[in-house]
């Protein structure tokens, strides 16, 4: 087991939640059922443990008082005015040739929506049993949106362990174009540019960083980056703007941001 959590959810879910305890079980997870009056604000403040709750908008995580969940479809005005000129993600991965690419971390799914949106074919792959099942509800919604209805046709959910996952391709002689990484980087270590963003993102992080504990799964992905050189064309790496290089690795090549920045690795053959 990968760990207990409560499931808060009101009469009227019962089913959902139902089916929430047996997809994770099925994960590694236990869930303990627990029906409640009303999943409100108020509920949320006063039960500020780490736990998920299930409502009509499906499957949330929820801690100190705030909930999240990926909420694709909430993305669509700045999917609307992405372009592949105005990204710095769609110049580091090249997004214009529609490459083939693995995000082999793919957390909330945000940054490979942008890339699946701008033409890339991307296998997400995510191996936090909670996270994945986020992602995958995230995009059965999505579905239903007629704007990310072709874009969903262009992302793929694996959950797995992305060592285990490229040391796979790499045995069966498989590359791609891309390997786009983000891995977690230690909180108290960002630089205070890169946490001064959006209250949204800034909630998000803080939920994550709460379910992926520093010295419990979180590691910092220093060894993705040579398997990811092994079996990629190009390995971009999202790094805060003045972050250590990952695993120490000078890069080929970067695109600097305000907050953030993308290191390239390209492949020398
Ligand atoms: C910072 S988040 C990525 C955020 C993502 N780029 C987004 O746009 O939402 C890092 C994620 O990578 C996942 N991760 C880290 N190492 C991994 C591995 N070896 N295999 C699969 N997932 C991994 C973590 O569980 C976490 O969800």
């Amino acid at each position: 087991m990968v760990g207990e959590f409560r499931l808060f959810f009101e009469n009227s879910e019962v089913e959902k939640a139902q089916h929430y305890q047996t997809v994770l079980s099925l994960r590694g997870v236990g869930v303990e059922l627990c029906q409640i009056e009303q999943l409100n604000a108020r509920f949320l403040r006063l039960n500020p443990e780490l736990a998920l709750c299930v409502d009509a908008s499906g499957l949330w995580l929820c801690a100190n008082g705030m909930k999240m969940q990926p909420d694709w479809r909430a993305e669509v005005p700045r999917l609307k005015r992405a372009s592949l000129k105005s990204e710095m993600l769609a110049r580091a991965c090249q997004l214009a040739e529609k490459p083939h690419l693995v995000d082999a971390t793919a957390g909330l799914g945000h940054d490979s929506l942008l890339m699946a949106h701008l033409g890339a074919e991307v296998h997400l792959i995510e191996r936090n049993p909670i996270l994945f099942s986020l992602l995958e509800d995230a995009k059965v919604q999505a579905q239903q949106d007629p704007f990310l209805q072709s874009t969903m046709s262009r992302i793929h959910l694996i959950f797995a362990d992305s060592e285990m996952y490229l040391q796979q391709l790499q045995q069966q002689g498989q590359s791609v174009d891309v390997v786009y990484l983000d891995p977690m980087f230690p909180q108290r270590d960002q630089n205070q540019q890169a946490i001064k963003k959006q209250a949204q993102v800034k909630k998000q992080m803080q939920l994550l960083h709460l379910l992926l504990p520093e010295h419990g799964e979180m590691d910092l992905g220093d060894q993705l980056l040579a398997l990811a050189k092994q079996i990629a064309k190009r390995v971009i790496v999202k790094r805060p703007r003045h972050a250590i290089f990952l695993a120490e690795q000078v890069p080929d090549h970067q695109w600097l941001g305000d907050a953030c920045r993308f290191d390239a690795y390209f492949s020398k053959d």
